[in-house]
Parts: C-alpha cells; structure tokens; sequence
C-alpha cells in the first residue's frame, strides 16, 4: 500500500484560549501547560462533517493525480456525521461523481478511525485500485461550552488520503475494548480525563513498538511519528517511555486542538506539504480514543 496523495480542511472560525476563558472556569496558562493547545477551528453554520471531507477529499485527489474511475472505495472515519444514513462515504461519492461501482461506508473508531480505514483499505485493494479514506469531525457540535474538562480540548476539520495498491507492505496493529465509562458520547462528549490519559500512553507505547518491530525497524530507525493529537504531554510521556526524542513527534495540536478522526490525516497532510516526510523515511502512524480504540501502521515512505 502506498499513500499517494494528502488533503486538509479546517474552519476559518478560530477559538482561542483567551477566548474560552470567558465562557469557563480556566485561562490560557492551564490550557497550554496541561494540553500544549492554543487555538482549535470551529465550523460555522454551513460547514459540516461533510463539507470539510469534500474539501479535504478534493485536495488528496488532486495531490495523488489519481483518475477518480480508479477509485474502487471510499471509507470515511467520523462519530459527527449529521446523519446515521447516508453515510459520509456515500454522500462524497455523490458529490465528488465517483464511480458508482464502488464500496463506500463510514467507520465509528472515534479518535482511532482514520487508522482503522486505513488498515482497512489496505487490507481491501487489489493491484490497480485506489481508495479515498477521510477522517472528518466538527466536535464543537457534540462538545459542552460548559464543561471545562472537555471544551478546552476539541475543534473541527478533515483530512484526507488517496491510497493505492502497492507491493510494499504495511505493518499494522490494533486495539478494541468496549468500555463507556471513561469516554462516552451523547448529546455531548464525556471523558475521565485521568483514565483516557493513562490508557493514550500505554496504547500509543505498545503500538508503535508493536508495529516498529513488525516492520523490522529499530525504534531508534523512526525517522517520524504522527499520531492523534489529543494532548502534547500524551506524546512526551510516549516518546519517554519508548527511549525515542519527542522531536520525532510531529506536533500541530497547538493550531487545531483534538480533532478525533481527522487528527492523524490533518496532520499527516501538513507534514507532506511542509515538507517533513520524504521517499524512504520510516513513518508510523498511530491513533488512540473512544471505544476504546488504538492503531498502528509502520512503513517506509515511497
Ligand atoms: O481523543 C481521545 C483521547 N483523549 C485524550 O487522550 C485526553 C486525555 N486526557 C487529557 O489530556 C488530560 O487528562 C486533560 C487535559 C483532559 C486534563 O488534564 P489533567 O492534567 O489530567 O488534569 P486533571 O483532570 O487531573 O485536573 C487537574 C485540575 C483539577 O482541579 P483540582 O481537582 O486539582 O482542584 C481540575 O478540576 O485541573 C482542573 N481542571 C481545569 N482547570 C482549569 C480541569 N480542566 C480545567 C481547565 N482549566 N480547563
């Protein structure tokens, strides 16, 4: 499997710490010491789960210069999609005219999803095909202004993948364990902070290593790490207990905050263009969140 093509959408909306520090109980101080995030993106009325996907699906497409006929199946990831049915999925094959012999669905991994699609996806394609996976959230939707425990985490955005059959494997692992008691959504998103923070780190160590070795690598051969961007102190605590230099973290959750699903290809894409992944790098790309769910993949960029 090779990744072809990357695309990101955000909101132009911006709410700053400052900001949601005169809707609750906090201050900017707490909220980059304990989390490193200093803005997140907040979509307006007439942005959503799929407006964002749109774009950010039309940027991968046009980056991995991929005929859209080839496109043989679209997954995206999302737990903020307005509508149980149609999925995301089959409303992007609507309005980007994919093929219409295709398999197109949504998958529920929370934060993890975009991991899980791509797995997925790999697992799928046959030699000659190409599939479109996208992770895409407004969680201001689901996120309680009231609750400064949560509010101060979450934004908006999507981003985007064009995957094609290669002979290259990928390496991958992951996680599910059910368990609504330390993150649940309703109405709202609810979270036991503690418990997600103790389970992000572990999750996030076993599968880097678990997939570093698959891949035949050394933890000290990882050239970069993209992983959900839920918590700066998250990835510090990782890349301690793992022996490795956080630098090797890619890190843009200061922009955006915890974007769920979209976290890992939103920043997956602005790691493409900024130039900081090249051919023959060894990348892992790593989720972790509600359900509870984790992934990784390892492989060597081509
Ligand atoms: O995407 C899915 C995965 N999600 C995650 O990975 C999130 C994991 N959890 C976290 O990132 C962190 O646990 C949080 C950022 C949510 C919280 O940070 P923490 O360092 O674990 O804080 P805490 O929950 O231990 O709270 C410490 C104190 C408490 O006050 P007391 O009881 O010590 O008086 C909280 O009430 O900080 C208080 N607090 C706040 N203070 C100011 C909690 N939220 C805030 C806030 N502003 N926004």
């Amino acid at each position: 499997m090779r990744i072809l093509g990357t695309g990101s959408a955000a909101p132009v909306n911006i709410l700053t710490n400052q900001m949601l520090s005169n809707m609750v109980d906090t201050s900017d101080e707490w909220i980059v010491e304990r989390t490193g995030i200093h803005t997140r993106h907040i979509a307006a009325d007439n942005e959503s789960a799929l407006t964002l996907a749109r774009q950010a699906a039309m940027q991968a497409l046009d980056a991995a210069d991929v005929q859209i006929d080839k496109i043989k199946l679209v997954i995206c990831a999302s737990v903020t999609n307005e509508l149980r049915c149609p999925s995301l999925a089959c409303n992007i094959q609507r309005d980007l005219e994919l093929p219409e012999d295709i398999l197109a669905f949504d998958i529920n991994a929370a934060c993890s999803g975009f991991i899980y699609a791509l797995i997925t996806a790999s697992e799928l394609l046959k030699e000659n095909e190409y599939a479109l996976i996208i992770g895409s959230e407004v969680l201001s939707r689901i996120t309680d202004y009231r609750d400064r425990n949560t509010c101060v985490l979450f934004g908006d955005g999507a981003g985007a993948a064009v995957i094609g059959f290669s002979t290259n494997p990928i390496h991958w692992t992951a996680m599910a364990k059910g368990d609504d008691q330390k993150l649940r959504i309703d109405d709202y998103i609810h979270m036991d902070g503690h418990a997600v923070f103790k389970f992000a780190v572990e999750a996030l160590t076993n599968g880097i290593r678990t997939v570093t070795e698959k891949a035949g690598f050394t933890l000290a051969d990882l050239d970069l790490v993209v992983c959900h961007q839920a918590n700066e102190r998250i990835l510090a605590s990782a890349a301690k207990r793992l022996g490795i230099s956080p630098d090797r973290f890619f890190l843009n959750l200061a922009k955006y905050g915890n974007t769920s699903a979209a976290s890992v290809p939103m920043a997956l894409d602005e790691a493409v263009r900024s130039g900081q992944i090249h051919k023959g790098m060894r990348v892992v790309l790593a989720g972790f969140g509600g359900g509870l769910t984790s992934g990784a993949v390892a492989m060597e960029w081509s």
